[in-house]
């Protein structure tokens, strides 16, 4: 459903290399995380995914940008992103980054209209919009933090970190789902909360990824952030300290659903998809 929607977003794009290398940045997919938690918030509220489906989609442009940028030379240096070689290695640095900005450029720019086709008032449209802009803002400034913490870092430290790459993402996406489906501001609070968490914990279970080359790691080399002499929770912790804290966010993240009684199912599916890779 929501490689459909991505499809349709990216119907037209500019002819030639960039295009094909948007295109590349987006497909082959990985999990479609923050996409379908989205979905599932709005799904928890009432909403029919099939009219979030398009304002889902966005959400993953940014996303797929991200990683695009993530994986340069200057950044992580990452040969293999979703089992195929880097986007700079299948075209070149500068398309990469070309590509990211045209992917971004893209997710804002369509963000008021499909804000409007999924039902938000348009009272609503222009702050919603400026909110994405800021979550662009928030995963720049996790992941300059992330790239200068080479050596030793704290735990507070690297919990902002987190808290920047992915947790301001999950949260927005779950919180977005629920505002359109018309939650009120106290289970919306709850979503949002209970996203912050998993994405901490999907973060935490990452880097143990990374550490362990385990469970969860498909189409990325292990052994990345060590080569890199980046600090993990796994240098600070352990990869056994890693996995109990993991374990300790997600049982957090579960807790802030319990307000939300049955409606909190749709969103259950993401906790135990999380904890599977403990
Ligand atoms: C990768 O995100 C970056 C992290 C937050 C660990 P995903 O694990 O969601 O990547 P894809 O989209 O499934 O490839
Ligand atoms: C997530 O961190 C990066 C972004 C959110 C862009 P990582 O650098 O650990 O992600 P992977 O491991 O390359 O997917
Ligand atoms: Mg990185
Ligand atoms: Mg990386
Ligand atoms: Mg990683």
């Amino acid at each position: 459903m929501v490689d459909t929607a991505l499809a349709e977003l990216l119907a037209s794009l500019p002819s030639g290399v960039l295009g094909a290398a948007m295109r590349a940045a987006v497909f082959p997919g990985g999990k479609r995380l923050r996409p379908l938690l989205l979905l599932r918030a709005g799904q928890a509220f009432g909403a029919d995914p099939q009219r979030l489906r398009p304002l889902s989609a966005a959400l993953e442009l940014v996303h797929c940008a991200s990683l695009a940028l993530d994986d340069l030379p200057c950044m992580d240096d990452a040969p293999f992103r979703r089992g195929e070689p880097s986007l700079h290695r299948r075209f070149s640095e500068a398309t990469a980054i070309l590509a990211a900005f045209a992917l971004l450029a893209k997710a804002v720019g369509e963000f008021p209209a499909l804000l409007r086709q999924a039902g938000l008032p348009p009272a609503y449209c222009e702050g919603w919009t400026g909110r994405l802009s800021q979550l662009v803002e928030t995963l720049c400034e996790g992941q300059q933090l992330d790239l200068a913490r080479h050596g030793t870092a704290t735990v507070a430290e690297l919990e902002r970190v987190h808290a920047g790459k992915t947790g301001a993402f999950f949260a927005f996406a779950a919180e977005l789902g629920a505002f359109v489906a018309g939650a009120d501001p106290a289970s919306v609070e709850c979503v949002r909360s209970f996203a912050r968490n998993l994405g901490l914990a999907y973060q935490v279970l990452d880097d143990v990824a990374d550490a362990t080359g385990g469970q969860g790691w498909e189409g990325k080399p292990p052994g990345q952030d060590a080569r890199h002499g980046q600090c993990t929770f796994v240098t600070l912790l352990g990869v056994e300290g890693a996995r109990q804290l993991a374990s300790e966010l997600l049982s957090t993240a579960e807790a802030c659903l319990a307000p939300l009684s049955r409606r909190a199912e749709p969103l259950l599916g993401f906790v135990n998809h999380v904890r599977a890779l403990l």
